[in-house]
């Protein structure tokens, strides 16, 4: 029989691994150093990415020339991945029919696909962070989240669909499925959103009209179009119906000119997304208006009032102090997540010295 301080050694153990992958801890030190190492055996994890170095979530996007995005962002502490999808329909010697994950059609790889990359790692990941799934489902407990210390954060998933939208989706909606059968997805029960380890989102070619297609269950939310929410404002570009503005990207998909601001809300939307450049325009020369903050305002005002989350792309990353004062008015005024390209200098926060001089 084993002695008592026997078995308190082995549950120690235990419970370190489930929270650290002690056999993994070297190798988080240098993730930015060994993007090579990124992968799900060498599976780098943060020790602690709970401490709450930004008050803004952040979202990476397409961090490609990582093997394994998905590690890098959780590992920056970012709430928030976008991850760009092609179906590549017929079959092919070197890209069989499956969903590919890349900027451009051109960087498409076999390996890289949405489940490789993206499915996969975080049913692991989720997997080791739920060990006992079934006693919390008995007890009411929503599984674990990616996040050491904050289990209730949700990892948000932006899926960009560049290809076919009604295909592409249904193929989306059948990736899912790993996910969703352990109960990981956030979903919409036809009464209330519930809160899940990882919620998915739909922009680019998302069709709006499949995404609320069943009222009584969804968990695919929509990336609803920001420019169209804004509230009153005096601007002109406040509120412009996105099927004038062929340039505004995300937020037409399935949607008709009689779509009204009020078809987007919590229970079909998560993000409420736009175009800097399109809908604010360059700063000129380096500071924003006072009418270019306005209709920042009156966007995020109208994108809170309906409980969605604030995302602007395409904010100018360029020069770097330029960015940072773009960066800190969109945190002061309440945007929700930052796009990120730079992801240790977001979480570095070198950003909030941003608001000298500021409008
Ligand atoms: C994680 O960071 C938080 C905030 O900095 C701190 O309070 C906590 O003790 C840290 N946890 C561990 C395990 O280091
Ligand atoms: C959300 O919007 C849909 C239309 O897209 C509407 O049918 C539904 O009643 C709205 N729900 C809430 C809670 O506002």
């Amino acid at each position: 029989m084993p002695s008592s301080g026997a078995i308190q050694f082995i549950v120690l153990v235990c419970s370190v691994a489930v929270s650290f992958f002690p056999d993994e801890f070297d190798s988080v030190v240098s993730p930015w150093l060994h993007p090579k190492h990124d992968s799900i055996s060498g599976l780098h994890w943060p020790t602690n990415i709970s401490k709450d170095t930004t008050s803004v979530g952040c979202h990476s996007h397409n961090d490609y020339w990582r093997e394994v995005p998905l590690l890098s962002a959780l590992q920056a502490g970012c709430i928030s991945i976008e991850a760009d999808i092609w179906l590549i329909d017929q079959a092919h010697q070197n890209y069989p029919r499956d969903l590919y994950v890349g900027h451009t059609a051109s960087s498409l790889r076999a390996h890289r696909t949405l489940r490789n990359m993206y499915i996969d790692p975080l049913v692991k990941i989720l997997d080791r962070k739920n060990p006992i799934a079934a006693f919390y489902s008995v007890v009411g407990q929503p599984p674990n989240g990616v996040f050491d210390g904050k289990p209730a954060q949700s990892l948000i998933l932006l899926v960009d669909i560049k290809t076919d939208s009604g295909t592409t989706w249904q193929h989306v909606v059948e990736h899912l499925a790993p996910l969703r059968r352990r109960g990981y997805l956030t979903y919409f029960n036809g009464v209330e959103v519930v809160n899940r380890p990882v919620t998915v989102v739909g922009t680019g070619n998302t069709p709006f009209n499949l995404v609320t297609a069943d009222p009584n269950y969804r968990d695919i939310f929509f990336d609803a179009p920001l420019h169209y929410l804004a509230d009153a404002t005096t601007s002109p570009k406040g509120n412009t119906n996105p099927h004038d503005n062929t340039n505004a990207g995300q937020g037409l998909t399935g949607t008709s000119p009689n779509t009204a601001p009020s078809a987007f809300n919590s229970t079909n939307s998560f993000y409420a997304s736009t175009s800097f450049k399109d809908t604010i325009g360059l700063p000129r020369p380096f500071r924003l208006t006072a009418k270019q903050v306005d209709t920042i305002r009156a966007q995020i005002r109208g994108a809170h009032r309906r409980g969605l989350k604030v995302r602007y792309w395409g904010v100018p990353s360029w020069p770097q102090s330029l960015r940072n004062y773009l960066w800190s008015v969109l945190v002061r005024e309440g945007v929700d997540v930052l796009n990120v390209d730079d992801l240790q200098s977001a979480v570095r926060e070198e950003w909030m010295g941003g608001l000298d001089g500021d409008v």
